[in-house]
């Protein structure tokens, strides 16, 4: 997606030579490239003219645009696939390879580089918007006053809840670098005023007493210390009659067993991992949380509940 070739043919660029000049290429070896392309399916070529094929039209369609943004090699996605690279030291050593390939772990990056965050983000965004309305539809909300999302991003999740639910005071709160987007997606969604933005981090005590602390798709990202002490935060801050939400969306029961390729990648990107159920119990058994109940629901969605042990 560098080159933007399916873009230059799909604007009536589908010669060899002008095509070249427009992507900034080696001629011959563009040619090598493009019948290898036309090999795998991304174009056709008759008659030395190129065209799109249904995969090609995929990827220039509006939802084949994070993709594009994935496979573009100049992009962020391809800044994290780079960490696969340092495969061997993450399986050595059971932490990140991210800082050992590019020099700065991967959240110190993320604080950094806007475009990486921005990237990052705008993928858990997307996901939260097919989330977050089963999460506002299927927990009961009613007795609920107060809710903080620790680290929720950008804060869709927390706006489709509180959308649902009018009565809330939503809180979401994230890195302070995350502050300037998540306040322009919270603007655009329509809930700036019943959701405030909390800049700091889920390593540090938390806001107290909130009704519910919602942590959602965030202990993957972390290796069960970690996730422990992010829960004991939690689990420090809340009041007697508050609970934790732990927010996943797991493929099945044996979803940590089968879902190997995201297992590696958050154990590469992040030293993270993919859990089941059962793992997300004992993190909350060890981070001194007492179980209520675990839930699944449509599309995966699972709610590990807690609430302090006094
Ligand atoms: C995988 S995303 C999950 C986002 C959101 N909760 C969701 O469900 O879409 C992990 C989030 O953790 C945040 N994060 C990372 N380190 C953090 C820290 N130390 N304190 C607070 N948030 C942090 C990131 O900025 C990011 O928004």
């Amino acid at each position: 997606m560098t080159l933007r070739l399916p873009q230059l043919v799909s604007e009536g660029t589908t010669e060899l030579a002008p095509l070249a000049a427009a992507a900034g290429a080696h001629r011959e070896s563009l040619e090598r490239l493009m019948r290898h392309l036309v090999h795998i399916g991304l174009f056709t070529e008759v008659d030395g003219s190129y065209g799109l094929t249904a995969l090609s039209r995929q990827l220039l369609s509006e939802d084949g645009a994070w993709l594009r943004g994935w496979l573009d090699l100049d992009g962020p996605g391809t800044r994290m696939d780079l960490a696969f690279t340092g495969m061997l030291h993450a399986i050595r050593t059971g932490s990140s390879a991210y800082g050992a390939v590019h020099g700065t772990p991967f959240w110190d990056d993320y604080q950094r580089n806007d475009d990486l965050r921005r990237f990052f983000g705008d993928i858990m965004t997307a996901h939260a918007w097919q989330t977050g309305p089963v999460l506002a539809a299927e927990h009961d909300w009613a007795d609920v006053r107060t809710v903080i999302d620790v680290g929720g991003g950008q804060g869709a999740l927390l706006a489709e809840i509180v959308r649902a639910n009018p009565h809330l005071d939503g809180e979401v709160l994230d890195l302070p670098a995350v502050e300037p987007e998540a306040r322009q997606a919270l603007a655009a969604a329509g809930v700036a005023g019943q959701v405030s933005f909390v800049p700091g981090s889920f390593f540090d005590p938390l806001p107290t007493g909130r009704d519910v602390y919602v942590v959602s798709r965030v202990l993957t990202d972390w290796n069960d210390e970690d996730a422990v002490r992010i829960l004991r935060r939690c689990a420090e801050a809340a009041g007697d009659g508050s609970r934790v939400l732990i927010v996943e969306v797991l493929a099945g029961v044996d979803h940590a067993k089968y879902n190997t390729s995201f297992d590696l990648q958050s154990l590469v990107l992040l030293g993270g991992q993919e859990r089941g159920v059962a793992d997300f119990e004992a993190l909350v058994d060890k981070a001194g949380l007492d179980l209520v109940e675990s839930r699944t629901w449509p599309g995966g969605l699972v709610v590990v509940e807690g609430r302090p042990r006094r």
